[in-house]
């Protein structure tokens, strides 16, 4: 067990159990829930048809047996591929079996969010909006009204929400602030810039979101982050030291491929 751990760290299940389920399927969201994740990550794009899908590349290519950037391809194309059998292949000559297609099939929003609503438990959302800038707000809009027909789109207070937007872009986390100020926003960085250095964030963003590289790199950042007034999540952790430096820095949250072997360092497993 990690010995620093003073205050609850929540741990973000990160594209689902992705180490042990295909990123972005149900099959990885229902093992995140079943292993105890507080929280839950994913990236979203627009289809063609304008449609929210949870897929981390521009294209299909590397995570399903289709072709194709999903900005080109209509629902019911994606909903045609499978989303799984790619997982796995490396380490065995079979494919694996991850039971039900429906499992492993294209991952709407809509249906993360129905998976949510019916865990029984409170299971927080992290969705990271992924090249905003191409539609035009549109990837904003539409998140919103989808997040407004489940009631999470205007909560009383940040710290009431059950979701909170992600983005390296500050644009789209502008679009998020201005249409749904109680709507919590994460800056992400991948580097500290200029424009950071000092532990401020653009468009309002109430939390940080650095790369575990920054918190490696520059350990004495994330005091100046909790200084400015931030809370800090920090992604993606899956080695067992950063788990520790994470816990001794005192972050708010861990976002993890691995969220049962992080619960149990952290004593919750
Ligand atoms: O949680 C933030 C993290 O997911 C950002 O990187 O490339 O995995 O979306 P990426
Ligand atoms: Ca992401």
């Amino acid at each position: 067990m990690t010995q620093a751990r003073q205050h609850h760290i929540q741990v973000v299940a990160h594209r689902g159990a992705s180490e042990d389920a295909p990123e972005h399927t149900l099959a990885a969201y229902m093992k995140a829930i079943e292993d105890g994740a507080d929280a839950l990550e994913c990236d979203v794009r627009l289809t063609a048809d304008g449609h929210l899908v949870c897929v981390h590349d521009r294209r299909v290519n590397r995570t399903s047996n289709g072709r194709g950037a999903v900005s080109a391809l209509e629902l019911a194309d994606l909903a045609a591929l499978d989303f799984g059998t790619w997982k796995g292949r490396e380490d065995s000559a079979e494919s694996p079996d991850w039971g039900d297609p429906s499992l492993t099939s294209v991952l709407t929003l809509e249906r993360l969010l129905e998976l949510v609503a019916d865990s029984g438990r409170r299971i927080e959302l992290a969705i990271e909006t992924k090249h905003p800038t191409r539609w035009a707000g549109q990837v904003e809009e539409r998140l919103l009204r989808l997040l407004g027909r489940f009631g999470l789109a205007a909560p009383a207070t940040a710290a009431e929400s059950s979701v909170r937007v992600m983005s390296f872009s500050a644009r789209s986390l502008h679009r998020i602030a201005a249409a749904a100020p109680t709507v919590p926003t994460v800056y992400l960085m991948q580097f500290v810039t200029p424009r950071t250095r000092d532990g401020r964030l653009p468009a309002g963003a109430r939390i940080a979101g650095p790369g575990i590289r920054i918190v490696r790199n520059h350990p004495g950042y994330i005091a100046r982050l909790h200084q400015a007034g931030h809370q800090v999540h920090v992604w993606t952790v899956n080695e067992p030291e950063d788990v520790e430096l994470c816990a001794r820095l005192g972050v708010e949250a861990i976002i993890t491929n691995r969220p049962r072997q992080v619960l149990s360092q952290l004593g919750r497993g």
